[in-house]
């Protein structure tokens, strides 16, 4: 049972300057919600229950939002303001346990997650990363928990995308397990596109055993000085153990840019019942 996730927020979020200059990119909100909180209840559906964030100065507010808000609470209690109060009482109670752990120096992804290695413990855990959020029937992350739990090894979240994007992600070189599923040979960091071993990209969804982290010890700092994730993963398959990389069904929008940004606003807008009618009307008359 994989009850335990990491959530890595402590990057600077530097693609959305200036907007990220004093709010967490996770807090930047698409339609009412902010990016974060549509991760967390992805991670609460898939049945994670603790959470353990890794975060570094300024990311306070995304902590407070998952906390309990006493006089917020009272005052929409004493206004009669019920349906806002059960809205915001279920963000507070969305996560059974809250933890988060400071990372000092943004080091990179794969000292993220070595942050947090004491919380997770001796245990399998999920990884989230907060710029992907994914619209799928059945929950992103519950899809990879049910094949590493079935396969009792590591699971990376890929996507197939047109060649002319996968450099902006790590790349899988993989042999075709079932549909949908590949055993993985290598993985390279942001390809150049004739170099790209395939058009699956890992997005930022993960299942892990506690070995990753041995691997993170390891490996010498890589690009931009940083523990790269990417080379603990390769270093891994180097040594023989099986990873393997599941296709995720479902859409996933990248929120971690200006474009993506706004796709993912749209997209949503036009699918909320209320908003979507007006939305299209506005986008058509615009347009
Ligand atoms: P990104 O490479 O997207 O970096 O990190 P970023 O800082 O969030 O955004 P840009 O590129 O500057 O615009 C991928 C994930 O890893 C986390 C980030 O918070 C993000 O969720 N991360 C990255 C850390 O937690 N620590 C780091 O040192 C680096």
């Amino acid at each position: 049972m994989i009850r335990k996730a990491v959530l890595p927020v402590a990057g600077l979020g530097t693609r959305m300057l200036p907007a990220t200059k004093a709010v967490p990119k996770e807090m930047l909100c698409l339609i009412n919600k902010p990016v974060i909180q549509y991760i967390v209840e992805e991670a609460v559906a898939s049945g994670i229950r603790d959470l353990i964030f890794v975060v570094s100065r300024g990311k306070e507010a995304i902590l407070d939002h998952f906390d309990f808000s006493p006089e917020l609470e009272a005052e929409l209690e004493e206004r009669g303001k019920k349906a806002l109060l059960d809205e915001v009482r279920r963000v507070s109670g969305l996560v059974e346990n809250l933890s988060a752990v400071r990372q000092k120096k943004a080091l990179g992804l794969g000292h993220a997650i070595l942050v947090a290695a004491p919380l997770v413990g001796d245990e399998p855990f999920a990884v989230l990363l907060g710029d992907d959020i994914v619209e799928a029937e059945e929950p992103c992350l519950r899809q990879l928990i049910r094949a590493a739990e079935e396969l009792r090894a590591p699971v990376i979240g890929v996507e197939r995308l047109p060649r002319e994007e996968v450099h902006r992600y790590g790349v899988i070189d993989g042999e075709p397990l079932r549909e949908g599923l590949y055993r993985i040979n290598d993985v390279v960091e942001k390809p150049r596109p004739e170099e790209a071993p395939s058009e699956l990209a890992i997005i930022g969804r993960y299942v892990f055993f506690p070995e990753i982290f041995t691997y993170l010890e390891k490996i010498p700092p890589g690009a931009g000085g940083e523990i790269q994730l990417t080379d603990a993963l390769a270093a891994m398959i180097r040594d023989g153990k099986e990873v393997y990389a599941l296709e995720l069904k479902g859409v996933r929008y990248d929120t971690g840019n200006p474009e993506g940004f706004v796709k993912a606003t749209v997209a949503l807008a036009l699918k909320d019942p209320e908003l979507g009618p007006k939305i299209r009307k506005f986008l058509s008359d615009l347009l």
